[in-house]
């Protein structure tokens, strides 16, 4: 269950930066080459092991994710490969025993401490080269029982290790259930050993070894384990605390030097439109083969760094707010209390804005952007707002807050959803014209 407490940050921190690396960077070719090439293991191992990042430093990792605002950061502790990124005593196959000789959760944990950054950890619990995965506790208990009791290790270990961990991100539990597992005893586990961890959905799938709805490869239920939901590469709200997380290219979570890059208004949508749906972004980046941040996913994140450093309490702390304005001809909409920030993707072309459905009085209206006052008025459908200039006031979106008399309504022709709904709530203004077919 959620304790409301807990999630507290999480909520007011709505965007975070999630890090996918490993060996399979290398590769450039995402992170799952592994399975998805039937690459022989025995390769794929022999190569992670030479893999040396030597030129990686965290605090690149770090520093980014703080000029883009993100509040914290989740790094591929262990990906579905099964190399682990820290010095674990249960196997040989990680950075600080190979290559490298180097604990990078550790650097990676310190660097986000010294930016003011929240810790997550992301932990694969299935792991490709483990026959056992596949095979099971019917067909081998033995295997699965020392397996399954590695990866509670892991996780032990790594909430032993570090100091406080903010998140853990479970994923990969495919194709093993949650009671296979042995969830609800890790999580008993990791809540004695970190009392304010939150814990993500993915701990497998209940019975019956449904797939999660939100189309997760190698996700899964047991949702009532976690804290928070997980939908990935797509914007749906839930019932408790969620986290869309999406990539900043186009498909993969890894590296692939050839990726392309989605521009940062895309990018900024998404964390506009997860705020305004009561959510929060994880925006992926996939450092490469050195561990090295690309520019292209450095100069997006700068963006939109500057951008909330104007707009941020637009959405740092929202709550969702779809419920008493249409925005769907201008924008996004945010609230805080009786506080409503107007994120404005199309801006109008005649210095008017209109703010349709909403009943409650408008106190004030300023333009965020350059701190001007609005005129707002009443109009038959809601409010109008004027007197912006002529031209956008940024490339990014112009945001306009809303101080009101009370807490916002909404009058009685509009409700989200167009589609949806009573129609007769179009009636009398469908009248107003009159049913003759001409002009
Ligand atoms: C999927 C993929 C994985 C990725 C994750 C991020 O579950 O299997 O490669 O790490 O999504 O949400």
């Amino acid at each position: 269950m959620t304790n409301p407490d807990r999630v507290a940050w999480f909520a007011e921190a709505r965007f975070g930066l999630f890090i996918h690396w490993g060996p399979y960077a290398a590769m450039g070719r995402g992170e799952q080459v592994l399975m998805r090439e039937h690459l022989d293991p025995r390769g794929y191992a022999a190569a992670a092991c030479r893999w040396n990042p030597s030129r990686c430093d965290p605090r690149d990792w770090a520093r980014v994710a703080r000029l883009a605002g993100c509040r914290y950061v989740v790094l591929t502790a262990r990906h579905h490969d099964g190399y682990c990124l820290w010095d674990s005593r249960l196997t040989n196959y990680t950075s600080a025993a190979q290559a490298p000789r180097r604990d990078f959760v550790a650097e990676y944990v310190k660097a986000l401490r010294d930016e003011g950054l929240r810790v997550g950890l992301y932990y694969s619990l299935g792991d490709w080269r483990i026959p056992a995965l596949f095979a099971g506790p019917q067909r081998d208990p033995l295997g699965w029982e020392a397996f399954r009791d590695y990866c509670h290790g892991q996780v032990e270990e790594l909430l032993s290790s570090y100091g406080p961990i903010d998140v853990f991100w479970f994923d990969g539990a495919w194709p093993r259930t949650a009671a296979e597992w042995g969830a609800e005893r890790l999580v008993a586990r990791m809540r004695a050993l970190q009392p304010n961890i939150l814990i993500n959905n993915r701990l497998g799938a209940s019975a019956g070894g449904c797939q999660s709805a939100d189309g997760g490869e190698g996700a899964g239920g047991a949702a009532d384990l976690g804290d928070f939901g997980t939908p990935e590469h797509a914007i749906v709200p839930e019932n408790r605390p969620w986290e869309s997380c999406q990539v900043s290219t186009w498909r993969l979570w890894g590296w692939a030097p050839h990726e392309r890059f989605r521009p940062a208004d895309v990018l900024l949508d998404m964390l506009c439109q997860c705020a305004s749906r009561g959510g929060n972004l994880l925006l992926n980046l996939a450092p490469d083969a050195d561990g090295r941040v690309p520019e292209s996913f450095a100069l997006r994140a700068a963006e939109i760094g500057r951008w909330l450093g104007v707009h941020g309490e637009a959405v740092y702390g929202t709550h969702d707010s779809e419920t008493f304005i249409e925005s769907v001809t201008f924008g996004h909409v945010t609230r805080k209390n009786n506080t409503v920030y107007l994120i404005v993707r199309f801006y109008p072309p005649d210095g008017m804005l209109r703010v349709p459905g909403l009943a409650t009085e408008v106190r004030t209206a300023t333009l965020l952007t350059t701190g001007q006052s609005l005129r707002a008025d009443r109009y038959g459908g809601g409010w109008v707002l004027s007197g912006l200039p002529e031209r956008p006031p940024t490339h990014l979106f112009p945001v306009i807050r809303l101080e009101l008399a009370g807490p916002p309504a909404r009058l009685e022709w509009f409700e989200p959803g167009q589609w949806t709904g009573d129609p007769l709530r179009y009636l009398s203004w469908a009248m107003a014209r009159g049913p003759g077919f001409d002009a």
